[in-house]
């Protein structure tokens, strides 16, 4: 039976975000365009996603070529691109294999189901346990968000997934406490899965000193040392991964957002020693499909090509100095900046009354885009493409931002 009355098309969506009142038609670059024509900054770059800014040209070149070849087929067969893309990301990386999938929640699906083989196959546990840090985020999936530290992304869906221990992030005491406490009797911890900097968390950065130690400890017991880099993957932070800016090589990693420059694509990528896969272990139907691996193989080579990483690395520098500048100018709202390359922080007081999303709401009418991480972080992720010129009007903006809500 079709129903006759008039269908209200927002209300047809099911409720699962607090959408900001703009619908958004168009881009370029950094720029987006909403349906009154008025023009935003993105300094959001989709939500980490499209690397190379909106519609951009080699994008669109190499996808509209790929879409008149072959768009879909079966992990059945061999798939060219895939096999391009896999040998890029091992070329460039730590890891020797990849499997595809189309997001980061699955790719850390994969990565915990990984883990949990090893674990019962190379170190005899019967009941494996992944450790995590409170306060980091994996994804909404059951197992990716039972691995997240934030009860509040549980709350509803109890029963969680077993077998997810969490310690304070960069707490070394805690973390050692819990491995100790986890293996009195025996092997139990089959891996460590943790971000190299907490990205919705918060944007903290991770202290090489702590990651160093977690993988001394991981190496003397055969436990796999999983990096999420799924927000910091991809040269976000200046180096192709967050795992360069620890000095710690990870056992595998995980990618998606920025991989497909705003396309579905996410990767977990494992060293030789960890690849405890065989046929029939894991599958996708529209993972590393050739469409979406011409997306990461596009991005792959424009970072490369227009030297992304340079870019990153100064405008990241440019946008700390302002934002350190801002800190100087509003002491009693601002705590400070942290992060890493274009993935950036301004951190408010706890006590200062105004919440991150204050912040993005007023931002907003000064038509930039922010996101908040947790309730005092205002977040930035703009394209790697970001320009000076931007990156400066971008600090003007959020500074009258600012000014409108103190
Ligand atoms: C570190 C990290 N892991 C996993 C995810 C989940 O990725 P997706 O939304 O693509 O499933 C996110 C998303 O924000 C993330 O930041």
């Amino acid at each position: 039976m079709v129903d006759a009355s008039p269908v209200t098309p927002s209300a047809a969506v099911m409720g699962t975000y607090n959408r900001f009142p703009i619908a958004l038609l168009r881009g370029k670059g950094c720029w987006v365009w909403d349906d009154q024509s008025r023009r935003h900054l993105d300094a959001v770059a989709g939500i980490a996603t499209c690397t190379l800014g909106h519609s951009n040209r080699a994008i669109r070149k190499a996808l509209t070529g790929q879409l008149s070849k072959l768009q879909h087929v079966s992990n059945l067969y061999q798939i060219p691109e895939q096999e391009q893309l896999a040998a890029w990301l091992v070329k460039n990386s730590c890891a020797d294999s990849v499997f595809f999938c189309n997001s980061g929640a699955e790719a850390n699906e994969a990565a915990i189901k990984l883990a949990r083989k090893h674990g019962h196959q190379k170190r005899g546990i019967e009941r494996p346990v992944i450790i995590t840090a409170a306060a980091s985020f994996h994804g909404r999936t059951l197992a990716a968000v039972s691995a997240t530290g934030q009860p509040r992304y549980h709350q509803g869906f109890e029963p969680m997934v077993e077998g997810f221990e969490f310690f304070t992030y960069n707490d070394l005491t805690e973390f050692e406490q819990l491995l100790e406490r986890l293996e009195q009797n025996g092997p139990r911890v089959a891996a460590v899965l943790i971000e190299p900097l907490q990205g919705e968390g918060g944007v903290n950065p991770g202290d090489p000193d702590v990651m160093k130690a977690i993988r001394r400890h991981c190496d003397a017991r055969n436990i796999l040392l999983i990096f999420d880099e799924v927000q910091v993957g991809m040269g976000r932070t200046g180096t192709l991964w967050g795992y360069e800016q620890l000095g710690v090589v990870p056992d595998a990693l995980t990618l998606a957002k920025g991989l497909g420059g705003g396309h579905a694509v996410g990767a977990l990528m494992v060293r030789s020693n960890a690849d405890v896969f065989e046929p029939g272990d894991h599958a996708s139907t529209f993972g590393g499909n050739p469409f979406a691996c011409r997306a990461g193989l596009t991005v792959a080579s424009e970072i490369a090509r227009r030297n992304l990483l340079r870019n990153v690395r100064q405008r990241g520098d440019q946008l700390r100095a302002g934002l350190n500048r801002l800190v100087e100018r509003y002491p009693d709202q601002l705590a400070g900046s942290r992060g890493w390359g274009l993935l950036q922080g301004l951190v408010l007081k706890d006590d200062c009354g105004i919440q991150a999303v204050d912040v993005v709401k007023a931002a907003l009418e000064e038509q930039l885009l922010l996101v908040p991480a947790g309730a005092q972080v205002v977040r930035m992720v703009p394209a790697l493409v970001i320009s000076s010129r931007e990156v400066q009007i971008l600090l003007t903006r959020l500074e009258r931002a600012l000014v409108r809500v103190t």
